[in-house]
């Protein structure tokens, strides 16, 4: 008889994009491990029955996106990394209690790690522009690698200064218009708004004056080369790009749930890459 299949899921409202069971795919595959990642569409009102009842539906933990994080902190024992961003995005169970992480902040640091290693050697001063939950996991993770002075850019200007009250002192809320003086200064730039994502006005940052070591990423990845990440390419300057982060966040939940930690390598990026174009 076969090994019983241990399956994860997504849940999320809508679902339906979503890349990650090509990526938890790919990462079964490779290690062998009877598992599989199905996509479960739960709306706001069904998503604490549903997380109640994951067990008894077979699954090992799950994955959890927009609009379920903050509920999904709200229904699980978080970790520190969860509780400090104030959102969970893998939940899983040990020694029966269902637990949460966000694992956006590995996402973010690894990717960085991978792309421009080096970048947190001396960070005196990064430039996070947006205020929402992709930023909270991004600034966290920047504050986990010792960033001094962390200038959260917004629109909407009270969540940065919520920001301040959240995460600490070394979070400096500043407004748009403060963005080209932020920059000649700045060794990490990084886009955690949805600008320049299809169907998004676009982002368009004048990186002449930036220094020759300052690192540049996005958290969006579609398109997979934004005009920032154009604009910091054309400057000769290091960079990282959303696909990174999002193939780096899944590693740590697989771990979780499958035991055994993978790897993201250029082969996996393809496949995603190309799954993206299908879409
Ligand atoms: P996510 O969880 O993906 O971060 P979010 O919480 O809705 O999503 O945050 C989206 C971010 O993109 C916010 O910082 C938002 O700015 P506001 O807080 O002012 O809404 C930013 N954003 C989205 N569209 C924008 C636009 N056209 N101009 C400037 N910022 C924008």
């Amino acid at each position: 008889m076969g090994e019983a299949v241990r399956p994860a899921c997504l849940l999320g409202w809508p679902v339906k994009h979503s890349k990650s069971p090509v990526i938890h795919g790919h990462w079964l595959d490779l290690h062998g491990i009877a598992g599989e990642y199905h996509l479960e569409g739960v709306s706001p009102d069904d998503f604490a029955n549903f997380v109640s009842s994951l067990a008894a539906r077979g699954y090992v933990g799950c994955n959890v996106t927009i609009p379920h994080k903050e509920a999904a902190l709200a229904l699980s024992e978080p970790d520190e990394r969860a509780r400090a961003v104030g959102a969970a995005n893998t939940l899983w169970f040990e020694d029966g209690r269902l637990r949460s992480t966000n694992s956006d902040v590995e996402g973010c640091i690894s990717c960085l790690d991978d792309n421009a290693p080096g970048w947190d050697t001396n960070l005196e001063n990064a430039v996070v522009l947006g205020a929402g939950g992709a930023a909270r996991a991004v600034v966290h993770g920047l504050l986990e690698r010792g960033a001094r002075n962390i200038h959260v850019v917004n629109r909407t200007f009270p969540r940065a200064l919520a920001f301040r009250a959240r995460l600490g002192t070394q979070i400096h809320p500043a407004h748009w218009h403060e963005v080209p003086a932020l920059l000649p200064s700045a060794d990490l730039i990084i886009n955690a708004t949805s600008l320049g994502m299809v169907g998004n006005p676009d982002l368009v940052l004048d990186l002449d004056g930036v220094g020759d070591d300052t690192v540049v990423a996005d958290v969006v990845y579609t398109p997979l080369m934004t005009s920032l990440l154009k604009a910091a390419k054309k400057r000769g300057l290091r960079h990282a790009d959303g696909l990174g982060m999002l193939l780096h966040q899944a590693g740590r939940p697989f771990e979780l749930w499958w035991g055994v930690r993978p790897k993201v390598t250029p082969e996996l990026r393809e496949l995603v890459v190309k799954a993206l174009g299908a879409d």
